[in-house]
């Protein structure tokens, strides 16, 4: 043994017979640990990078998704695609961060009794969707999800629309007074494209929201069911993956 070999064991000796003084020098070592991990993200506006595409939810999908935590389809349905080549393959491209950065509270659940959503939207068409929603096993026989047909007779309670989106803007959601002031008239919009002035829903979320009535109610006031379908057509359509190439991102991102 060299004598500074020698020396380093010695030094280990000394410290590990002293348990008061191991257990000091660990915690010492854990809290520079800490520190330097920790500390930068205190000086951080925003820990999440804002991906191009993401918007806050126009006040009707807003409401989609009370009733979407209302009837807790979270307890049989994720929306969390974690970037595993079985999740992928399935469901599509895994879920980023910034995709659910505007979700109060966030829906990513735990359980899978059915598939997940994330990225359900656009994949059915909305008379699927209202159909199965209606009696899900007219439209999947083996189906055990139970039905929701009250919601399209139940009209989305719109009178306090206004404080759900300002209530959301105080904990960080960027809501602009526009969108708050014009939010009962955008709910009823979304869903009533004839007679409607669409320039300022547009304006206000993009020209990519899906306009249409969602459930061939031709009521003017939205049912829930209109809610529910609006919210679910948009889950995971915000972000383009137009280059997304699944080949080459399969081989960097799945784990072996
Ligand atoms: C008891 C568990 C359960 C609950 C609660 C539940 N579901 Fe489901 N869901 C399922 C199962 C199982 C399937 C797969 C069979 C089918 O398509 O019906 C499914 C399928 C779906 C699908 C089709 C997904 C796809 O990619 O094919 C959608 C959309 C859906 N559910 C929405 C909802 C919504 C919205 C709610 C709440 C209103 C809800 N589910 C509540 C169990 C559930």
């Amino acid at each position: 043994m060299t004598k500074n070999k020698k020396q380093r064991t010695n030094h280990h000796h000394t410290i590990e017979k002293r348990s008061i003084l191991m257990l000091l020098l660990v915690i010492v070592t854990i809290s520079v640990g800490g520190i330097v991990e920790i500390l930068p993200l205190f000086r951080k506006e925003v820990t999440i990078e804002p991906v191009e595409g993401v918007r806050p939810y126009t006040p009707l999908e807003l409401m989609g998704q009370n009733i979407y935590i209302r009837e807790g389809c979270y307890n049989c349905h994720s929306q969390q695609i974690r970037p595993l080549r079985d999740e992928v393959e399935r469901y599509g491209h895994y879920s980023l961060a910034a995709e659910s950065m505007y979700d109060h509270p966030f829906q990513w659940g735990s359980k899978r009794t059915g598939p997940d959503l994330a990225r359900v939207g656009g994949k059915y068409s909305d008379e699927w969707q209202v159909q199965h929603l209606m009696h899900p096993q007219s439209v999947v026989p083996e189906s055990i999800m139970p039905a929701y047909a009250h919601l399209s007779e139940r009209l989305v309670n719109l009178n306090d629309i206004r404080a759900h989106l300002s209530t959301l803007r105080t904990v960080g959601v960027p809501y602009s007074d526009e969108m708050i002031k014009n939010a009962y008239h955008d709910a009823i919009a979304q869903q009533m494209p004839e007679g409607n002035n669409l320039d300022g829903l547009k304006a206000r979320y993009g020209e990519k929201v899906n306009i249409r009535n969602f459930d061939g109610d031709r009521r003017s006031l939205p049912t829930e069911m209109d809610a529910l379908v609006a919210y679910l057509q948009v889950l995971g359509t915000m972000v383009e993956f137009t280059d997304y190439d699944p080949a080459h991102a399969k081989k960097a991102e799945v784990q072996p």
